[in-house]
C-alpha cells in the first residue's frame, strides 16, 4: 500500500532496486516517516504539491470520500486477482464484504487465540529452550489457530491440501508462507523487484490451483450458493489478507515493547501477580488490548495508503488552500503522521495506553484503515495480539537473541524472523 512512485516498469533494474531498498528502509525506520509526516502537518501546502495528506482532518476526510478517492489502487498489486479491498463501492463488493462479516462472525479468535498461546508457552518454556523465532515458533502459530476457522470443514484441506497430513507442520508452513508472499506484494506495491514481483505470483499460482480444488468444500463449508468464481475470489483473498498481516503485526507491536523496557517490565509484573488469572482476568486483558493498540499506533504495518482519483477533485488539507487532485493521479495518505497529529490526539507523541480519545474514538483504530473500509476484522486482529502477548507477558523476560547471527532478519519490508532469548532468573 504505498503511493505510486510513477511508472516503475519503465525504471532500470538497478533503480528499482533502489527504490525498493529505499521504500523497505522507510519501513523498517518509521520514525523518519515520522518526521517527515510532522512537517507535512506543520506546512500542509508542502504535501498538497505532491498530492499527501498529512493532518488527521485530511487523512479522515479523504478516506470517507470512497467515490472521489478510489481503492482500486490496490488492484495491481494484487498478485493473486481480484479481492474486495482494491473493488469500488457496487454490488460485488457488497456480497464479498457480507461474505467476509459472516465469516468472521462464526469466529472464536479470543478462546482459540488463547489455547494456542497457552501451548506454545508451555512448549518454549521447556529447560534447554535458550532462544525461540517470535514468528516462526510462535505468533504464526497463534495467529493460524484463531483465523484458519474461516474455511470451517475446509479449514484442515486449505492448510495442507486436498488429501495432505493435517498434522504435517511443514505443510501448513508451506501455505502459510504462500499467502505471507502474495500479501507481501500488497505492502511493497509496484516498487518491488522483479525477483520479488515473480515469487508473489508464483505463489498466488499455487495459491490458486490449492483453492481451485476445494471449490465445492469450501462452498459446502460456507453453506452458500455462490458460483465457483466468487467462492475462489473470496476463499483466495481472506487467506492471503488476513494471517500474513496480524503475525507482521505482532511481531512490530512486540518489538516496539522490548524497547520500552519499562512498559515491558510493568506489564510482566502485573502478570505474574495474577499467577493462572492472568488469562481470565478481564481488567488485566482490557489493559494489555490497550497496551497492543498503542504499541501498533508507534508501529503501524501501513504507515502510508494510497487511493485512486477517478475525476478532478480536491480535498481538504487542513491549511489554507485545498489540494488539487488531478483525475486520474493518485493521492497518497500520510497514516502516521495523521495517528501523531496533535490536533486531534492529546499528548500525541506520549506512549499513553489508557488515553482519553475524547472525540477521536475512531482515529485510535486508524492502523486499520477509517471509515467505509475500515478492515473488517480490527477486532479479531487485535484480540489475537492480545492473546499473544499475554503469552509472552507470563514467560521469563525475553530479550533479543545474539546466540545465532541478527535477532531479526527482514524480507523486504517484512520482518521474516525475530529471534528472543528467555533471560535466567
Ligand atoms: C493486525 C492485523 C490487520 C491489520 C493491521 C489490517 C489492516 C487493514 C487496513 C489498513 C485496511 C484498509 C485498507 C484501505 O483502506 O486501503 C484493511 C482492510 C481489510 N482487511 Fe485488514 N488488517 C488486519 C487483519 C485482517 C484480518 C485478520 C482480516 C481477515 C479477514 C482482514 C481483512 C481485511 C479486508 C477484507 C479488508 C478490506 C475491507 C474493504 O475494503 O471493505 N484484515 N485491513
Amino acid at each position: 500500500m504505498k503511493v505510486s512512485t510513477g511508472n516503475p516498469d519503465a525504471m532500470a533494474p538497478g533503480v528499482r532496486a533502489l527504490l525498493y531498498g529505499a521504500f523497505c528502509w522507510l519501513n523498517r525506520h518509521i520514525i523518519v516517516l515520522r518526521g517527515f509526516g510532522a512537517v507535512l502537518r506543520y506546512w500542509p501546502f508542502v504535501g498538497a504539491w505532491f498530492g499527501l495528506a498529512a493532518r488527521a482532518s485530511a487523512v479522515k476526510a479523504v478516506l470517507t470520500r470512497t467515490r472521489s478517492f478510489s481503492n482500486t489502487t490496490h488492484a495491481p498489486d494484487l498478485a493473486a486477482g481480484d479481492y474486495l479491498i482494491a473493488m469500488d463501492p457496487g454490488p460485488t463488493y457488497a456480497a464479498d464484504r457480507a461474505l467476509v462479516e459472516a465469516r468472521l462472525a462464526v469466529l472464536n479468535v479470543q478462546a482459540d487465540a488463547d489455547q494456542k498461546a497457552q501451548k506454545l508457552v508451555a512448549k518454549l518454556t521447556q529447560p534447554g529452550v535458550k532462544a525461540f523465532d517470535l514468528i516462526e515458533d510462535y505468533l504464526m502459530w497463534i495467529v493460524f489457530h484463531a483465523i484458519q476457522p474461516v474455511f470451517g470443514a475446509a479449514a484442515d484441506d486449505v492448510a495442507v491440501g486436498k488429501g495432505g497430513n493435517v498434522r504435517d507442520r511443514g505443510l501448513q508452513r508451506q501455505y502459510l508462507l504462500e499467502i505471507r508472499y502474495v500479501a507481501g506484494q500488497l505492502l511493497g506495491g509496484n516498487s518491488s523487484t522483479l525477483r520479488v514481483q515473480r515469487r508473489a505470483e508464483a505463489c498466488a499460482d499455487s495459491l490458486r490451483a490449492r483453492i481451485e480444488g476445494l471449490n465445492s468444500d469450501i462452498q459446502k463449508a460456507w453453506g452458500v450458493s455462490d458460483p465457483p468464481e466468487d467462492i475462489q475470489r473470496n476463499a483466495m483473498g481472506l487467506a492471503w489478507i488476513s494471517h500474513p498481516v496480524t503475525v507482521q503485526s505482532g511481531a512490530l507491536v512486540v518489538q516496539e515493547l522490548l524497547k520500552r523496557r519499562k512498559v515491558y517490565d510493568d506489564l510482566r509484573s502485573m502478570a505474574d501477580a495474577r499467577k493462572s488469572a492472568v488469562w481470565t482476568d478481564p481488567a488485566f486483558r482490557k489493559n494489555v488490548r490497550d497496551h497492543v493498540l498503542e504499541l501498533m499506533r508507534f508501529r503501524p504495518i501501513f504507515p502510508l495508503m494510497a487511493r485512486d482519483v477517478p475525476r478532478d477533485t480536491e480535498f481538504e488539507t487542513g491549511g489554507r488552500h485545498n489540494a488539487v487532485c488531478p483525475g486520474g493521479g493518485k493521492v497518497g495518505l500520510f497514516s502516521i503522521a495523521a495517528l501523531f497529529d496533535p490536533l486531534a490526539v492529546h499528548d500525541s507523541g506520549k506512549f499513553c495506553p489508557h488515553r482519553d480519545w475524547k472525540g477521536e474514538e475512531g482515529l485510535r483504530w486508524l492502523m486499520f484503515g477509517y471509515g467505509p473500509r475500515q478492515c473488517p476484522a480490527k477486532n479479531h486482529a487485535v484480540e489475537i495480539l492480545t492473546s499473544a502477548l499475554i503469552g509472552l507477558l507470563t514467560m521469563r523476560e525475553l530479550r533479543l537473541a545474539r546466540d545465532d547471527g541478527k535477532p531479526i532478519t527482514y524480507d523486504g519490508p517484512l520482518m521474516s524472523r525475530m529471534r528472543l532469548a528467555p533471560q535466567e532468573k
